[in-house]
């Protein structure tokens, strides 16, 4: 299978413990011995931090969407350096540079693109260009609620749905200042409109990911003890 992987920098990069991506770096070095892989690595927490500066010193929304790329593809460069040999050597700035990157049979890691959205969306539509036949994203929740289950414990989990219900959720949720969906909306607008097989996980587990793309491939039932998060029938 062609398989795109958005890692929430939340999650790869959360305190830059370098056993953190080597652990990354293990699973998707198995998984690439049977998968064409792409990655997407996400900014977290110091992206934050740095457009939060950038914002206080009078940066306007594009400059700090720019720094946002520069951490996402650092994160990049440090999956990249785990992954050693196993690894396309830079991360691409474009889709089609990532198509091109993928003609070396390595795993191909990138971050952001373009201002304007979030490594979500970024995922989304090099899934959508590349005919991917499986778009992973991994976030720090367990899949895609009803609502936001930090303000409201009665939240429900969704374990399937659609794209035009993940749209709505997505659109409830991001209406709220503060408060975080699961993907952005660009994102959710791509998987419905290129049909994309999508599932939505915790990735804060590598072996979750693993065992979600195992689960794909075989078609078996839900591995034991692992939430498999939500996914998108399209
Ligand atoms: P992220 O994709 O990491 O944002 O991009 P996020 O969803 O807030 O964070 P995590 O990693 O899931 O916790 C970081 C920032 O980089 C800019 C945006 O400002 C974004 O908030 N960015 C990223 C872009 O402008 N374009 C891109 O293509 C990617």
């Amino acid at each position: 299978m062609l398989i795109v992987l958005s890692i929430g920098g939340s999650i790869l990069a959360k305190d830059l413990d370098p056993e953190r991506f080597r652990e990354y770096a293990d699973v998707l070095k198995k998984l690439a011995q049977d998968h064409k892989i792409l990655i997407v690595t996400g900014g977290g927490v110091a992206a934050r931090h740095y457009i939060n500066t950038a914002r206080q010193l009078g940066a306007n929304e594009s400059v700090c969407d720019f720094i946002g790329i520069d951490v996402t593809r650092l994160n990049a460069q440090l999956l990249i350096a785990a992954l050693g040999n196993a690894a396309y050597p830079e991360p691409p700035c474009t889709y089609r540079e990532a198509e091109f990157a993928l003609v070396s049979g390595k795993i191909v890691v990138m971050g952001g693109v373009i201002p304007g959205q979030t490594t979500d969306a970024v995922s989304a539509i090099l899934a959508e260009y590349l005919n991917a036949n499986l778009l992973v994203i991994a976030t720090s929740v367990d899949g895609v609620y009803s609502e936001d289950p930090n303000e409201n414990p009665d939240a429900i989990k969704f374990h399937t749905m659609t794209p035009e219900e993940l749209i709505n959720v997505v659109m409830r949720t991001e209406m709220k200042a503060g408060s975080k969906s699961p993907v952005d909306l660009l994102a959710a607008k791509i998987i419905q409109r290129s049909g994309m097989k999508t599932i939505i996980l915790d990735g804060s587990k590598s072996e979750n990911i693993a065992n979600v793309i195992l689960q794909e491939n075989v078609k078996s039932e839900p591995v034991d003890g692992v939430s498999i998060g939500t996914r998108i029938i399209c």
